[in-house]
């Protein structure tokens, strides 16, 4: 008899973001009239940027024609997105990441659920507490992470770091010793970010530990201050303990496209194995690689007018960052992240709970955003914006949430 993959039961109600979708599809289906803006899901809204369409459009062509036409894509991705990522993203850094350590993607949402399965299924993780569901539901689906406790909100096998106020929402080294510690900088949802100091510790505590960290750099475009990190590999002996993923999605709008990239150095080993060819192992076998036109496209990110327009837009969306932060502050609300980050993480006001003030927001100010708790236990009692909207959208939403 077929049965199914009893971890799949497991999994604690619909993924986040769907849950939200549909209690705002169901609030616009009762309130037809009524102009929803949505600051909830990390979702781009500006256009993709004159070289990037440039750029699509031109290897559509080529697809047109039997003598450019391309089918199947180099089982890492190509050589010329890859070249142009470990010289832009790395070496200008002085990070030493080569382009064969470099796997394309459809993305880092994909690349960051994923990668869990290259690893024992005995591993212990250790996530941030709030943090970004994907890490946890995609090893809950594989089996790793133990009972639920109800009241707790956590799973057993799991390790909790909580990022709370007090400690400036980054986690503390956890006093049991993790397998794979995911860790995101620029945080999401917290928007927080740590120091290359800091991220050198946590560096050293995994070499120390043989630990392997699991480093989510995908909102590094949005880095204003100088001492924040855009990279683990700015670490010194990263190299023998990391994996970094990357997104275009919110440096250059390809929510829509899809496009990442996963970085797993060859120095990488564990258990007399090198972590690499487990990853290009899986990528032959089951991935079929990002479509030929849209790695074109994320050539593009990398010519010097990508780079001006992308960058006008992360400015752009850091004006809406700013705007909430300091509208909401200035409005009373006790708020932190948005400034190398376009998440604004506040405290909901009233003692409301993360739910009941999504709840308010909607009925109220027909506002969208994402409760704290969704991300975890230590989130309760906040609240995510996203600063991905439009600004007129933004400065409209803020004067709304002023009124309630
Ligand atoms: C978010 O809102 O947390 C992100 O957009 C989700 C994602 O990138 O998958």
């Amino acid at each position: 008899m077929t049965t199914v993959n009893k971890d799949y039961l497991n999994l604690r109600g619909s993924y986040l973001f769907s849950t939200i979708a549909k209690k705002v599809a169901a609030f616009q289906e009762a309130n037809p009239d009524q102009r929803i803006i949505r600051l909830g899901i990390g979702d781009v809204t500006q256009p993709l940027a004159p070289t990037i369409i440039e750029a699509l459009h031109k290897a559509v062509d080529e697809m047109a024609d039997a003598a450019t036409f391309r089918g199947y894509a180099p089982d890492l991705g190509y050589e010329f997105l890859r070249n142009r990522i470990a010289e832009h993203d790395f070496a200008k850094r002085g990070c030493q990441i080569y382009p064969d350590e470099i796997f394309v993607s459809d993305g880092a949402k994909s690349d960051s659920g994923n990668i869990q399965e290259i690893f024992g299924r005995d591993n212990v993780i250790a996530v941030c507490d709030p943090v970004y569901p994907v890490y946890v539901d995609t090893n809950v689906m594989a089996g790793r992470t133990g009972s639920f406790n109800e009241e707790l909100g956590m799973w057993d096998r799991v390790i909790y770091m909580p990022c709370t106020a007090e400690n400036g929402f980054a986690p503390e080294i956890p006093e049991q010793v993790p397998d794979l510690i995911y860790l995101c900088f620029p945080n999401n949802p917290t928007g927080a970010t740590v120091t290359k100091d800091r991220l050198q510790e946590w560096v050293d505590y995994a070499n120390q530990h043989g630990s392997v960290i699991i480093y989510d750099a995908a909102y590094e475009a949005y880095i204003t201050e100088a001492d924040v990190p855009h990279s683990i590999y700015e670490c010194e002996g990263a190299r023998t303990c990391a994996i970094e993923l990357h997104s275009f999605s919110k440096n250059a709008g390809f929510t829509g496209l899809r496009l990442g990239y996963t970085v797993i150095p060859k120095d990488l080993v564990v258990e007399g194995t090198m972590v690499h060819s487990l990853w290009a192992r899986r990528h032959g076998t089951k991935y079929n690689g990002a479509p030929y036109i849209v790695q074109r496209a994320g050539e593009a990110v990398y010519t010097e007018e990508g780079q001006a327009q992308i960058k006008e837009q992360v400015a752009y969306y850091m004006r809406n960052a700013k705007a909430i932060k300091e509208g909401l502050a200035a409005a009373g609300y006790s708020v932190s992240g948005g400034v190398n980050a376009p998440y604004i993480w506040l405290k909901t006001p009233d003692g409301l709970t993360s739910w009941e003030f999504f709840d308010r927001l909607l009925d109220q100010a027909k506002v969208v955003g994402t409760p704290g708790v969704g991300f975890g236990p230590s989130g309760e009692g906040y609240f995510r914006l996203t600063a991905f909207g439009r600004y007129e959208d933004t400065l409209e939403a803020l004067e709304r949430i002023k009124t309630i």
